[in-house]
């Protein structure tokens, strides 16, 4: 083991892993550099980033014309407060943008630092909405079985996994979850699909009284049970058991968001306006560190303009996080980034579906856009995914491997001939696996 790694094994606390799981392969995996779609560790070696860092670097790495965005801000204004009256010129600039762009635009933004910040933001504003329109019992959030929200303790606790109950409960009071419509392996058979999952946010509501329930959440694709699709109405469903009920519809679009999926946002696949869309990593495709909250006009016209709206956070707004994403959605635009996150999509899940069709190893493969998963099969799937995850690294591929599911998700400019050169070699994972 090298100098660095025996330093990141002294100094960093590792995360979402065991310190010995860290240390028995060999890790960390110490990334130096990266452009386009590559990624560069401390010795030089090439990797094929295809996950785009965790699902971040949709525009691809060291794109000049993000970096000067970024740069040209640094001598303007680095920091500046952007919450209890004060504002600064990029998070306005950002925010009329993401209204423009957003399904059924007429938004209003709160920004955070990340994902999770933005998810307890949307929850504390449902809750706020009812409480300041006279229904202060509604307060129950309803999640979903299979979702990720983040890893603050709220957005954990609403999180499928049970994690925070295991390792640093108790999980906070006022939750709810109904079942992923994870079609592959539907709870309901499949049988004649009338949505049964999405009825179940309906039997949730009633069961706890609809004076008590304050929001639903849930991405729109959950890449977290393995870019479970749903069918093409659920979202309908959704939209209509919550105008019914008075339930705040809010969306998580932190990992599908700008152009992912093969549109800006996923929520547009299924024709259906949120009341809260959450987002964050490809809003900056990673190039700073931004979260984002936009909720509805109409929504916010409940609230009394003199409402006091407590509390947000030191780095709202941060200038150079808002100059970023607006330098990266001017980029993702003139690029196309949604048609060639669609046009490669489609490609790489022809590619992987014609070649591993049969393989013993694998149980399904889907996804939308440049938004795939690989599932896996058999009594050894996790040993497998370590030995698969292996594999991929030595041969230049780096990728994660979540329980079951092996995730691709590269940049959205990743070249034709690197998309297919990494398909043969995720292909060649599987059909020479026995070799491993
Ligand atoms: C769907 C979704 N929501 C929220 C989050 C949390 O975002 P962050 O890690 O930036 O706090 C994530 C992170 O992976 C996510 O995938």
């Amino acid at each position: 083991m090298n100098e660095l790694k025996k330093k990141a094994n002294t100094f960093l606390l590792h995360l979402g892993t065991s310190k010995k799981k860290v240390i028995s392969s060999e890790g960390p995996v110490i990334f130096t550099s990266a452009k386009g779609c590559y990624l560069y560790d401390e010795n030089g070696k090439e990797y094929i980033d295809a996950l785009s860092g965790s699902w971040v670097v949709n525009s691809g790495h060291g794109q000049q014309d993000i970096i000067q965005g970024i740069v040209e801000q640094f001598s303007n204004i680095a920091y500046s407060m952007s919450s209890e009256g004060y504002a600064n010129d990029k998070a306005i600039t950002l925010a009329e943008k993401l209204s423009e762009l957003l399904p059924g635009g007429d938004k209003c933004t709160y920004f955070t630092s990340g994902g999770s910040e933005a998810v307890e933001i949307a929850l504390r504003l449902a809750r706020i909405f009812h409480k300041i329109n006279g229904k202060r019992k509604k307060n129950i959030i309803v999640a979903r079985h299979g979702s990720y929200h983040g890893g603050t303790l709220l957005a954990l606790s609403i999180s499928g996994y049970d994690l925070i109950s295991k390792s640093a409960g108790p999980v906070p009071g006022g939750i709810e979850k109904i079942s992923h419509p994870y079609c592959h392996r539907c709870k309901y058979n499949n049988k004649g699909c009338n949505l049964q999952c999405a009825y179940e946010l309906e039997d949730v509501i009633k069961a706890n009284g609809p004076e008590a329930i304050a929001a639903f959440i849930a991405e729109p694709i959950s890449a977290h049970s393995g870019i479970a699709i749903p069918p093409l109405n659920y979202w309908k469903v959704i939209r209509n058991i919550c105008d019914k009920y008075r339930v705040l519809l809010i969306v998580d679009e932190v990992l599908t968001g700008f152009c992912r999926t093969g549109k800006f946002f996923a929520i547009e696949h299924f024709d259906v306006i949120p009341d809260i869309i959450v987002m964050s990593k490809g809003l900056t495709s990673g190039y700073a560190p931004l979260g984002a909250v936009s909720v509805s006009k109409d929504i916010l016209s409940n609230i009394p303009d003199n409402s006091f709206l407590p509390q947000g956070f030191t780095y709202s707004g941060h200038p150079i996080s808002c100059a970023a994403a607006l330098s990266n959605l001017f980029f993702m635009s003139r690029n196309n980034l949604d048609k060639e996150s669609a046009r490669k999509g489609a490609f790489l899940l022809s590619e992987l579906r014609n070649s591993l069709v049969d393989n013993q190893y694998i149980s399904d493969i889907r996804g939308i856009g440049l938004l795939i998963c690989i599932e896996l099969k058999g009594d050894k799937k996790f040993e497998n995914a370590q030995r698969l995850t292996q594999y991929f690294l030595s041969h230049g591929v780096y990728t994660r491997i979540i329980m079951e599911y092996v995730h691709i998700a590269p940049p959205l400019t990743i070249p034709d001939d690197v998309l297919k050169k990494m398909a043969e070699i995720i292909i060649g994972g599987f059909t020479k696996y026995d070799l491993i």
